[in-house]
């Protein structure tokens, strides 16, 4: 790190400008107190895309000359997931920072072999969980926290839309990393076990469409469907409190939320032995939220907990979380909606 006036600069090298990788560029070329050293990819084309929007940032080829480099303290990491595992582990081997795309690896296995190295060498490993950095998110947690909502008892999500069929990764893997970290986020409370089923429609095994139950032993119950196979594309999720409950669309422009003043409340008739119960449905406001970028946020963050040696936002712990309920989910596609556990 170099230190300008008191000022710690990182260097950082990104590897992978694929689809994502200008998006983190951009947001690290503008992110304070560090500086990109230099970008990877395997791909001439996509040098020569970046060289002509940032000609000044080093460009390689191959993602080691990133790696080996001792100019550089962190690698951010945006190449597809089978690879993030043996890219991460050399970069810290080598002393660096690591910021992950989500999610942070294949396999339970790999995600913990990568903190156990991290926590050994003393260096920050963080996933870009770029949710967590939204205004929404940030905005239902603060509901949340503050029992707006009373006792949460659901969380419903649908993310579907004619999406592009990944050739390694199904639908779960590719899609409910988000809803699966915000999830993690918003809820302190551990899963017990998970059902998944999903389909293939293209002979490879590779689920394109899939639908995920997450059990609570409170009774909480979140569930998740994922697609690639939809016509109209919709993100919207649902959180049901015993006060209050949350409809955030991720598609709207400004009014993301909406909170409903609804709910009913229950009572048992033990003579006729029935449940009665009471509706309420009072107003509905669209609080304001944060506009800023989340990669924006999610990159300072990155930059800040390497300076102050303190724990991001988008942490490993639910990077880690997120892969195990996504290698659970595997388990019980595979073996007809089983309930499998979480542990
Ligand atoms: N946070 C988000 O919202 C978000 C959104 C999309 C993708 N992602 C994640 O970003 C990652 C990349 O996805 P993508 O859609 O950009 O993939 P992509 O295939 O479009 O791009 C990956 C790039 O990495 C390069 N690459 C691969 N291995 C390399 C290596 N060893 N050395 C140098 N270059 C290498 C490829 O040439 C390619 O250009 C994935 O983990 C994905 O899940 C995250």
């Amino acid at each position: 790190m170099i230190i300008f006036n008191e000022q710690i600069m990182v260097k950082i090298g990104i590897i992978g400008y694929g689809y994502w990788g200008p998006n983190l560029v951009r947001n690290f070329y503008a992110a304070r107190n560090s500086m990109i050293k230099a970008v990877a990819d395997a791909r001439t084309e996509r040098l020569d895309q970046l060289e002509k929007i940032f000609p000044s940032i080093e460009r390689v080829k191959d993602a080691t000359h990133i790696i080996n480099d001792p100019n550089i303290d962190a690698v951010v990491i945006a190449t597809p997931v089978f690879t993030h595992f043996s890219l991460a582990r050399q970069a810290l081997l080598n002393g660096k920072h690591v910021l992950i795309e989500k999610p942070i690896t294949s396999s339970v296995k790999e995600a913990e072999t990568l903190i156990d190295l991290a926590e050994k060498k003393g260096l920050l490993l963080m996933v870009d969980h770029t949710f967590l950095y939204t205004g929404a998110v940030q905005k239902i947690k603060q509901l949340i926290d503050n029992r707006e909502l009373g006792s949460v008892t659901y969380l419903d999500s649908t993310r579907i839309n004619l999406g592009l069929f990944q050739p390694d990764i199904n639908v779960l893997w590719d899609l409910a990393p988000h809803d699966i970290s915000i999830l993690n986020y918003l809820v302190k409370e551990k899963p017990h076990s998970i059902n998944a089923t999903g389909v293939t429609h293209t002979k490879n095994d590779v689920e394109n469409i899939a639908y995920l139950t997450i059990n609570y032993e409170s009774g909480f119950i979140a569930h998740f469907n994922c697609s690639w196979s939809s016509p109209v594309k919709i993100r919207m999720m649902l959180i049901g409190g015993d006060k209050k409950m949350v409809l955030y669309n991720d598609l709207e422009p400004t009014e993301k939320i909406k909170v409903y003043d609804t709910g009913y409340d229950h009572k048992t008739d033990e003579e006729k032995k029935k449940v009665l119960v009471d509706y309420r449905t009072g107003d509905i406001y669209v609080p304001k939220l944060n506009t800023a970028e989340a990669l924006s946020g999610m990159a300072n963050d990155f930059i800040n907990c390497i300076e102050q040696k303190k724990k991001p936002v988008s942490s490993y712990e639910i990077g880690l979380d997120v892969v195990k309920i996504l290698e659970a989910s595997d388990k019980s596609i595979k073996n007809g909606g089983c309930e499998v556990l979480i542990k």
